[in-house]
Order: structure tokens, then sequence, then C-alpha cells
């Protein structure tokens, strides 16, 4: 754990970026490797801490997974129904997405798995997929729904309908990946849309999966037992961790920087049309497919941003960069008001507090109630000169690291031990643009 301090920018970013594999595409490409026969190569594998977990936790049920030294990974997937008993704990560190993905893998197996992960993730709710998943036959035992969890995989697993009751792309997933080893079709039923990479992905390995559309609802069918087939799979830039560099280069007078080959799933790229809302200057092009997943590069020109009401129905396409917004309203001109974050409380860190405790910390205004954030911007002037506690949370680290860029006086955070959960290399790419950030640990 290093303390580091974050110095305001004096002079503009400038030049072009590539940001690591996407983390949700990254642990999906791994998970359906394992279940695939025959050989999955995976160009672009984010290789941080969270997504490193979900590979050996492949490994230890039976995958084989090795880098090769081109920097590509190899899966020799077991095909579905054919991964064995773990002998050892499943340790997912700090990664939510691993354990609930995982768990849903495990929960229609003839096996028993244990999953344990560090401080943050044993604070987070398993119930919401523990429950879901009961309905196949699965049983867990775990105090209270927290982890440590053991998982009693059905021996003979009933396909389920499930009507989700949270937005959640990864309890969905859970589910979809537990219905893959059950006999019949398995449903899940939303209301409110969520990333869909592993109906993607899922279609990609030749799964028969089906998506009914009914006004708000959209109802995703699975045919279990099917036989999946390795494959190539290109991972896309993650566009969570180029909304880090999106906004520094918003905020920061003069800037003109390009991020190369990002995501723009509809269902993650929320923050950059409540940036545009805002007064961004943000130009797409080089649109492209890349196994079923849109791509394209961002050019992003410093702008002047206004406050505005962002609603509850953006929060699922947007979750993850509710820190970084917040730094963005912070800079604005004028109120914003963000609803619909109750979400927000059971990530990581308790992110809401999180960043409402950082805000004031850098001397701007705030308000919050349970589940929104009210943001008096600084017109371009925020205080900076605090010390803002992370939580153990990158995405807290990361979004206050660029507050500190764009502040008055430097910033302090108290921890940046955890960025790499998400975003290795970070404070590199940061000093390539121009950012001095000598005093982060690399
Ligand atoms: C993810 C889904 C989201 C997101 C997380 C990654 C995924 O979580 O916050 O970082 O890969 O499915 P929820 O499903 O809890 O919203």
């Amino acid at each position: 754990m290093t303390a580091f301090q974050s110095h305001p920018l004096r002079s503009p970013l400038h030049g072009s970026i590539v940001v690591p594999g996407d983390k949700s595409i990254s642990h999906r490409a791994l998970i359906l490797g394992a279940l695939g026969i025959g050989e999955t190569t995976i160009a672009n594998l984010l290789e941080g801490d969270d997504v490193l977990r979900t590979a050996a936790a492949i490994g230890a049920l039976g995958a084989q997974v090795e880098q090769r030294p081109d920097g590509t990974w190899a899966v020799q997937g077991c095909g579905v129904g054919g991964l064995h008993e773990p002998t050892a704990v499943l340790d997912l560190g700090n990664s939510g997405t691993g354990v609930r993905l995982l768990m849903g893998l495990a929960a229609t197996l003839p096996i028993v798995t244990f999953f344990g992960g560090d401080a943050s993730l044993s604070r987070r709710p398993m119930g919401r997929v523990m429950t879901p998943l009961e309905k196949f036959g699965t049983r867990f035992v775990s105090r209270d729904g927290f982890l440590p969890v053991a998982v009693m995989g059905a021996q003979d697993p009933v396909p389920i309908e499930h009507e989700m009751t949270v937005a959640s792309a990864q309890v969905k997933s859970a589910i979809l990946l537990a219905g893959l080893n059950a006999p019949g079709n398995t449903t899940v039923v939303e209301t409110v849309a969520t990333r869909d990479h592993t109906e993607r992905m899922l279609r990609a390995f030749g799964a028969d999966i089906r998506i009914e559309e009914a006004g708000i609802q959209k109802r995703i069918t699975v045919t279990g037992q099917p036989e999946l087939t390795g494959r190539h799979v290109h991972v896309p830039a993650d566009p969570s961790s180029a909304a880090f560099f999106v906004v520094a280069a918003t905020l920061i007078d003069g800037s003109d920087i390009t991020i190369e080959r990002i995501s723009t799933n509809p269902l993650r790229s929320g923050i950059l049309d409540v940036l545009r809302d805002m007064g961004a200057d943000i130009t797409v092009s080089n649109t492209a497919d890349l196994n079923g997943e849109p791509v394209a590069d961002l050019r992003v020109r410093a702008a002047a941003l206004t406050g505005m009401e962002i609603p509850a129905e953006v929060a699922p396409s947007m979750i993850d960069e509710y820190p970084i917004l917040a730094v963005a309203a912070a800079h604005a001109k004028g109120v914003t008001v963000m609803h619909g974050l109750h979400e927000l409380r059971v990530k990581e860190s308790d992110r809401l507090s999180a960043i409402a405790e950082g805000l004031r910390a850098c001397g701007i205004g705030v308000e919050t109630t349970e589940d929104s954030l009210v943001v008096h911007g600084s017109g371009g002037n925020i205080p900076g000169n605090g010390n803002v506690a992370t939580h153990h949370d990158h995405r807290i680290a990361m979004a206050f690291t660029i507050l500190g860029l764009a502040a008055q006086k430097a910033v302090t955070i108290d921890d940046d031990s955890m960025i790499g959960t998400s975003f290795p290399g970070f404070a590199r790419l940061m000093a390539g643009l121009g950012a001095d950030l000598a005093p982060l640990s690399r």
C-alpha cells in the first residue's frame, strides 16, 4: 500500500494511447475457453490481477491455460460438463465478476467447489447469485451469503426461468453459465438491460442462444449441453479504463488525444453519451467489429462541461464510470445530479460514500441520499489539496488521480496497490501523455 500525490498538470495531454483489454470480456474469454472443445486463443487479454485469478481458477478446474511467448493466451478446454473438482479453495482476490461467474459455472457440475476472496470481496453480497442458482438444484454453505462460500453443484440440474431482481450482468451471466450444463432451456428475463458480453460470446462459441425483446422485457434463452468449440478471441480495449483518459483530456485545457480500438458496445458506452450531453468533444472513427463486439477509435479534445441531471435509466450502461463522472461533474459549471446509484453501495467499496468523501476532501460541495449524488461543480476551479481514502477501490484511486491533475493544488491518495486489479500500466500511460505522476509506484 503506497500513498501518492497527483499534481496539477499545467500542460495539455497529447498523443495516441492504447488501454488494456476489457475486463468483462477477458473473464468470459477464459471461462468459455475452458468450456470449449479444443483450443481457444486470446489476444489482448487484460493481465490485471482480477483476470489472472480467473485464469488460475479455470486451471484448477481442469482447463490448461498458458501464456505464449507472443503474448497471446491459450486455453485447452474440457467441454461443457467436463471440468473437475478443484483440490484447493478458488481464491478470486478482488474480483466480483470472477467469483460470481465461476459460481454459476460450478453450480451445475457434480463437484464441490470452495470460493474465497480478499477483504473487499468478502464484504460483497453473493446471495444475489446463490438464490437463483439454488433453483438448478445447487446447494451452498456460507455465513449470511458472504465469502467464503462452498458450492455443492447439482448432480441432476434442472433448467430454470429466472426474472432478474437486480440489474446485474454478473448475476445474468452466472445463470446462463449454469444453464449450459442443465438439459433443456434456461431463460433469464431482464427488464433493465445490462452488458451482454456473455450472450455475444456464447453465440460466437456456437451455443444456441436466443433473445426475444418485447417492450422493456428481454428474454434470453440458452439451450443446455451444447458442444462449444474453442476459437480465437481478440479482446477489445476496455471502455471503463478509457473513461479515465476521456475525462482527463476533457478537463485539461488544450488536450487532444486518441484512444484506439475501444469497445463501443452500447450497453457500456453510457459515459460517452452523458459526457457529450455535458459538452464534451468526443468523436468516434474507424468503427469495426471484433468477434461480435463493436470497437472504434475515440478522439477527445478539451471542452468546458456543464452540470446536468443524469437519470437512473442510464446507470447500468455506465455503472463502473460514476467515480470518474463525479470528477467531471466537480470540474463542470453548475450542479450535476446522478440518480439510481444504489448498486454503487456494493462495488469494490461503498463507492457512493467513497466518491462523496473524496470530493468533499478536495473542496467540492456534495450531497448524497441512499441512491443519488449531487455534485456542485466548481466551474473549472477544483480546489484539491485534500487526502483521499480509496477504501481499497481501484476506480476511486484512478478517478482521484485525474482530479489531482485538473485541480488547483495536489491531491494525496492513500493507496495505489489495487490499481493493477483492472489497469496495470495506468501510471505509465499517464506519464506517456505528459502527466507528472512521478510519485506513483509503477
Ligand atoms: C461486470 C458487471 C458489473 C460491473 C463489473 C463487471 C461484468 O457488475 O460493475 O465491473 O463483467 O459482468 P454487476 O453485474 O454487479 O452490475
